[in-house]
């Protein structure tokens, strides 16, 4: 028998976007309704406080900065693919978040007259990424999580993987999952529900993802009927420590870094002589890989090809100040000290510009339920996200997602009884999954799916790699039917988790393939070497995936939102 649990709203992950929502939730209903927050990791533990480098906003109007020059970034780096309104929102918002933060005690740096400090990130033309030192993400969780904490209208569910979105008329009917540490079926039942789950990075093996991110609310909103919009766009960041992926934040070259190949040279000046290494990441990234063919790349201890992030001339105190984390991660892994050593690197999975469609108060089309963060797709970053831009989304959508929920709950139906045989057909699958019997290995599946999204869905597409791609994942998904679980029992089953986690990522990455086969020019992170140019008269369109019976995706597509500038030539 399920356990059922009821709350008012529920938010699915505890990261940026879900704590900023649930806070928005808290000041606006405390007394008047409450809020589960379900994770499947331990609440601080969520993948946001990995980010690193800063969130941008425009906080010195009088000294050149301003909100056209934000939005213009914005759109020229998603190489005019991201909404337009979208984009207005978000700058708009960004300086109020900023402050809000702020007063809620975040400990922002700050220069010697106590004046919040910016550094210039990629594709920025004015230095407008606000940081706190280069552990931006963790205090910016700590600093929310501590706000949350004054409002009791809220209870923690970690530990909790859902699997499956109940839907009953269009609407939302509850989250299934099963309670990590007893094994036990529960399911949330509530007016509304948020997906703020974050991305789907751990499709690939070189990644800077945590590995508890398998995008889970994508999948999970995918099978429920909802689209997943431009997922062909995953970002690759130019500088993941090799060999383990770890980010080296853009902040590294925001205070001045240089990237070079095994000649010594700053190669970024052949390919963005005005910007140099502070391109945006697309171009950064593709500049690398092109010097990595041309065998001007070290050889690395993984077998492929690494350049240097050099920062050994900024100095000891500078390093220690601004990158405190990279010089640590460097040491702890690798025995190098950045002060005197450069650092191994070369293009990493880092961001889903994709996920979950939704509007631009981050609604999804079925009734209670919205998306917000990494896990949605509001069209803000189109083909190309900018860095700094990402956590500015979680905290300005969390924001805005939070406020429409709170606002609509008064019109929204009673929650209504939970769907009984979707509930069984969940349950069904996991007892399947449970007695699946054969030699296949889930763990071997797993990273040959990853190993294939290295070679074939990487900084350079190809239509000839991508439709290899597509056999292989589809022969995956047949190959997962024969891969037993080995362990049988309840508690902390992560064997049956990472079975799930898998077929969530499968799931994924056909969608992910079939998206940009069918993208036939390049655009930001989608770059294809046989059709190597933009086609705005045919591909200015955002991509929708539909998942249809036998699970195969089904594609349909919908104009951008041009409000202010027409497409140009994107030049750095
Ligand atoms: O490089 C970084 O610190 C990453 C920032 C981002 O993805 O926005």
């Amino acid at each position: 028998m399920a356990k059922q649990v009821y709350h008012d709203v529920v938010i699915m992950g505890a990261g940026l976007a879900g704590l900023r929502a649930a806070v928005e939730i808290a000041r606006r209903l405390e007394g008047k309704a409450d809020i589960g927050i379900v994770s499947k990791v331990q609440l601080m533990r969520a993948h946001s406080v990995c980010a690193e480098g800063g969130t941008a906003a425009v906080l010195r109007p009088e000294e050149g900065d301003s909100f056209e020059l934000h939005a213009w970034d914005t759109v020229k780096g998603s190489d005019f693919l991201a909404d337009q309104d979208v984009v207005d929102r978000f700058v708009h918002a960004m300086p109020g978040e900023i402050n809000q933060l702020d007063h809620w005690g975040i400990p922002w740096t700050r220069d010697a007259s106590g004046r919040i400090e910016q550094r210039p990130f990629g594709g920025h033309s004015y230095p407008r990424a606000t940081l706190a030192a280069d552990k931006t993400g963790f205090f910016e969780m700590q600093t929310l999580y501590d706000t949350l904490l004054r409002y009791r209208c809220f209870k923690r569910y970690d530990e909790f993987f859902a699997t499956d979105i109940l839907v009953e008329d269009g609407r939302f009917a509850g989250l299934v999952g099963i309670f990590a540490p007893t094994g036990e079926t529960m399911v949330f039942r509530g007016k509304a529900l948020l997906i703020a789950t974050g991305g789907g990075g751990t499709l690939y093996g070189f990644t800077t993802y945590s590995q508890t991110v398998t995008g889970d609310g994508m999948a999970m909103a995918y099978r429920a009927g909802l689209p997943l919009e431009d997922m062909e766009f995953l970002q690759f960041h130019p500088t993941g420590l090799v060999p383990s992926g770890i980010l080296m934040t853009e902040a590294c070259r925001g205070e001045g870094g240089y990237l070079k190949n095994n000649l010594g040279e700053r190669f970024m000046e052949k390919y963005a002589a005005s910007k140099m290494e502070l391109a945006p990441r697309d171009m950064v990234s593709r500049a690398e890989q092109e010097e990595i063919l041309a065998g001007r790349g070290f050889p690395g201890s993984d077998g492929k090809p690494y350049l240097h992030l050099d920062l050994t001339h900024l100095g000891a105190d500078r390093i220690n100040k601004r990158l405190p984390l990279i010089r640590e991660v460097c040491m702890k892994f690798l025995g190098l000290d950045p002060i005197t050593t450069p650092i191994p690197i070369r293009p990493v999975a880092h961001y889903s510009m994709g996920g979950i469609e939704t509007d631009i108060n981050g609604k999804t089309r079925l009734d209670g339920i919205w998306a917000a963060g990494e896990a949605a797709c509001v069209s803000l970053h189109g083909a190309n996200r900018l860095g700094s831009n990402s956590t500015g989304e979680c905290l300005v959508w969390g924001a805005i997602t939070g406020a429409e929920i709170a606002a609509a709950l008064g019109k929204l139906a009673a929650s209504p009884a939970v769907p009984a045989a979707q509930l069984a057909a969940a349950e069904d699958h996991w007892r399947a999954l449970l007695a699946q019997q054969g030699t296949e290995n889930l763990y071997e599946l797993r990273r040959a799916l990853r190993t294939m999204m290295d070679d074939h869905v990487g900084v350079f597409r190809t239509g000839e790699l991508l439709a290899k791609g597509l056999v292989i994942v589809r022969e995956l998904r047949q190959r997962f039917a024969h891969a037993p679980v080995a362990d049988k029992g309840t508690v902390y089953n992560s064997n049956l988790f990472h079975a799930l986690e898998l077929e969530n990522l499968l799931a994924l990455a056909e969608v992910t393939i079939v998206g940009a086969l069918t993208r036939e020019e390049s655009r930001g992170a989608h770059a294809r070497r046989d059709f190597p140019t933009r086609d705005d008269e045919k591909w200015l369109k955002h991509t929708l995936a539909w998942r249809q019976p036998d699970g195969s995706p089904r594609l349909e597509y919908k104009p951008v939102t041009i409000t202010t500038w027409k497409p140009v030539e994107r030049k750095y």
